[in-house]
């Protein structure tokens, strides 16, 4: 094994995604997937790698400090690239105690693992906390977050990533533990949980369902396609500074209403539909409380520094998104009847 690599949160959205580039790309790397398979985790996001000699999967909450020692223990790892969270904004103004525990615990007990597994061989090693563009708070009308831009989280969730980060850069510069963190615009692509705002639009479109849009939908995030996202993971991990923050991003800044707008073109299109029949579904709701205004990513640092640039157009992608969704029908459906659960206990269960 040229490296042993435990990735949390790999059954997630992102997770998939650079669990499947790192397997694919890297066949002398063990790949460990730690993943509690909460309502987030879908191990049919892994069906066609699942086999792969190198990859092992491990159903457990970062939680668990003896379970997280002992994965040290067994796997000897030499990165972690952390992607385990609860990750929806919505959710944490319901039900915070949840982002707090997995976000900022949950990190704790992964840094804990990895400073006592590697005290005095820190050499060679990389804890790769992923993060999200929200611990910045919100911008106005102008202006972007840069790595030097202070933290202003607004949300529980990016409160909870904010106090996650502060604990990354905190086991950095007091135990000298090897790490880094990037902080990443809105993903959007294949296999998204349909609680987000595009895959649930198209999942509502398809089935003649309001799009609910929260206040006048002038919101605006910068959109990054999912594989980029998954690239540039690949590149930081692989050549960032111990000690470095990293700041990704699509370049790519839409007003919600806008996108779903854009949406709907697609949509009536890709369905046959009669032009403008799914716009008139939009429907403008309640605004979330706190909403932050805007996002917007300078993404100079590691275009100058690592050399990553998205590549993948926002047209090009969006449109594939969409794509992906409609002929992956079976996959919406499970998703959302709650059927994907099944999968863990009819594939590992039966082998154990
Ligand atoms: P997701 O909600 O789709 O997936 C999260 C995964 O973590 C799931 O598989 C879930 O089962 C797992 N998980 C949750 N709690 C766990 C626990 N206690 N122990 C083990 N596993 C647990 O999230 P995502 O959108 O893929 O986001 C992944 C990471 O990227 C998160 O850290 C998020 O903050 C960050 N991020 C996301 C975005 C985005 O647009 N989605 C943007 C920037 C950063
Ligand atoms: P979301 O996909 O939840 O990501 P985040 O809150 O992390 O940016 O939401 C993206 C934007 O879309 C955000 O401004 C909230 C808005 N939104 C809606 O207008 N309607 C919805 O049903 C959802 C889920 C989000």
């Amino acid at each position: 094994m040229e490296k042993s690599i435990l990735i949390t949160g790999g059954a997630g959205f992102i997770g998939s995604h650079v669990v499947r580039r790192f397997v694919k790309k890297y066949p002398d790397y063990r790949i460990v997937n730690l993943d509690k398979l909460t309502y987030a985790g879908n191990l049919g996001n892994l069906r066609d790698i699942e086999h792969m000699p190198a990859y092992v999967f491990v159903r457990g909450d970062i939680m668990d400090g003896d379970l997280v020692e002992r994965l040290f223990e067994q796997y000897r790892f030499d990165g972690v690239i952390h992607l385990a969270a609860e990750s929806h904004v919505d959710r944490s103004i319901s039900n915070p105690l949840e982002f707090i525990q997995t976000n900022i615990i949950g990190t704790f007990i992964l840094l804990n693992a990895a400073k006592k597994a590697w005290a005095g061989q820190e050499d060679g090693k990389l804890f790769y906390h992923i993060s999200t563009d929200e611990v910045y708070g919100s911008l106005g009308d102008t202006g972007l977050f840069t790595e030097q831009s202070p933290y202003d989280p607004r949300s529980p969730y990016s409160a909870s990533k904010a106090g996650s980060d502060h604990l990354v850069r905190a086991f950095f510069h007091t135990y000298g533990l090897p790490v880094v963190i990037t902080n990443c615009s809105n993903n959007y692509g294949p296999n998204q949980f349909p609680e987000k705002l595009i895959p649930l639009c198209i999942n509502n479109i398809k089935h003649s369902k309001p799009l609910p849009v929260y206040g006048k939908g002038e919101n605006v995030r910068d959109w990054l396609y999912v594989e980029d996202h998954a690239a540039a993971i690949d590149v930081v991990f692989h050549r960032g500074k111990a000690g470095e923050t990293y700041n990704i991003g699509g370049n790519n800044e839409w007003k919600n209403i806008d996108l779903v707008r854009r949406l709907c073109t697609i949509m009536d299109r890709e369905l046959g539909r009669a032009e403008g029949s799914s716009e008139k579904l939009i429907t403008f709701v309640k605004d979330r409380a706190g909403h932050d205004l805007r996002y917007a990513i300078d993404a100079s640092k590691i275009r100058d520094e690592l050399g990553w640039t998205p590549s993948v157009h926002f047209d090009e992608g969006f449109a594939g998104t969409v794509g992906w969704y409609l002929q992956n029908g079976q996959w919406l459906q499970e998703v959302t009847s709650g059927d994907y659960q099944k999968y863990y206990e009819s594939q590992y269960l039966r082998k154990t």
